[in-house]
């Protein structure tokens, strides 16, 4: 049997997977198992930031390999260390939290939000979430997740989370004053929900609204931040900090990674006994994140990307002009990018463009998300850009 039918026979059948198996990657190019190459406009879902095959990742992974892969949290290790006042000198957070994905750093955002309730703010356990949003599989990320379809059949979820209208406080300024909430949870850019990018007022309301009731403001940057928006962390964009951020994807540069970042104020709230994780902060996993964390942090990197962001809006932009009758909205910030359609699947497109060498992701219906490695070239986004009207010059014939 050749991979395709192993993996259909073997793995569980939770996935929508392409016709496609990959082998090897190199820079922003990767490999099927027939040699075809296709230029990566996916970045394995915002996590091969720095593409395939990097030296400084791979160089670190292998340094670390001959000291040290794994050990308790029972003991101190100097890389756990090292990437925890990285994080903190960066950004607004006092202290980390490291755990192994997306979905367990929200559960360890929402537990500190429950526990600092409990032990300081005195407010109740429900958490506020935005209606679109998307956090995770997990129990405790899928109850904060405000996706239906997500939930149906797992029911019942973790209790207390209240869905209102992402962008639009009008629910929240009532909700906040409710001592029963303890958190509000966002994303400053919804990944999976479209890309849909929150407004900087709406933002800094919240923020206000927040410390004004007592209430601690969450947010997901697991897809957006590290670099993806052009800025560090997503929340840069806005001016506007967080009590509570999450990390995750590209952390470790492929590897699994986690991360929860706190205020010293709110992380206080955990002691030792309330929270843990077996392979959490590892080693070998921080020597790869510090090497990646270095590289997007080296002079002009981050400059680089909010360059090659602003190209690709105008880029896109001017895809969209060229289709007006496909295209319903085109969304950038930094290197994430929507293409919104009327009525076209996103995922037709998605095939279309492996055919002509290209990898995108579809999210929602109708959207086709870009988000390729931060190393891509501006080359590349015109060979992109290129491919994306030809597949939709045949739709446009088709509908004429
Ligand atoms: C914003 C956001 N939060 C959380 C998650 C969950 O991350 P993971 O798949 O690593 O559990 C995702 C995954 O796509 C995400 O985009």
């Amino acid at each position: 049997m050749n991979i395709k039918e192993l993996t259909n026979k073997y793995i569980m059948n939770t996935y929508g997977r392409f016709d496609l198996a990959l082998v090897k990657g190199d820079g922003v190019t990767l490999f099927d198992e027939n040699g075809k190459s296709y230029i990566d406009f996916a970045s394995g879902i915002a996590v091969n930031s720095l593409g395939y095959n990097n030296k400084a990742i791979n160089s670190s992974i292998i340094e670390q390999l001959g000291k040290l892969i794994h050990v308790s949290n029972y003991f101190y290790t100097g890389p756990q260390a090292l990437l925890a006042e990285k994080l903190c000198k960066n950004s607004f957070a006092g202290k980390v939290f490291f755990c192994n994905s997306g979905a367990e750093s929200i559960e360890g955002a929402i537990k500190l939000a429950r526990i600092f309730a409990k032990k300081f703010s005195k407010r109740g356990y429900k958490i506020i979430s935005m209606q679109n949003s998307f956090h995770g599989r997990t129990f405790g990320a899928l109850s904060a997740t405000g996706q239906e379809k997500y939930h149906n059949g797992f029911e019942p979820l973790l209790g207390g989370f209240t869905y209102v209208k992402f962008n639009d406080l009008t629910d929240i300024e009532n909700l906040v004053k409710d001592r029963e909430y303890c958190a509000v949870i966002v994303e400053p850019v919804q990944g999976e929900g479209g890309v849909n990018i929150a407004d900087r007022g709406y933002l800094k309301r919240l923020r206000d609204l927040t410390v004004k009731n007592d209430i601690l403001l969450i947010f997901d940057e697991v897809q957006v931040g590290l670099g993806r928006t052009g800025k560090l962390f997503a929340y840069m964009n806005f001016d506007v900090e967080p009590d509570i951020m999450t990390l995750a994807k590209p952390l470790a540069g492929g590897l699994p990674i986690g991360a929860v970042l706190a205020k010293d104020e709110a992380a206080r709230a955990f002691e030792p006994g309330n929270h843990a994780s077996t392979f959490g902060g590892g080693p070998l996993v921080l020597s790869a994140a510090n090497a990646f964390f270095d590289e997007i942090t080296k002079d002009g990197f981050l400059d680089d990307v909010l360059k090659k962001g602003d190209y690709t809006c105008i880029k896109l932009n001017d895809l969209k002009a060229q289709f007006p009758k496909l295209i319903k909205e085109v969304r950038t910030i930094g290197l994430i990018s929507a293409i919104e359609f009327y009525d076209l699947k996103a995922k037709d497109i998605a095939v279309k463009l492996i055919e002509k060498g290209f990898l995108t992701t579809a999210v929602q219906d109708r959207v086709l998300r870009l988000t390729p490695p931060l190393i891509i070239k501006k080359d590349e986004i015109d060979l992109f850009m290129g491919k994306a009207a030809e597949v939709l010059n045949d739709y446009k014939i088709i509908t004429k």
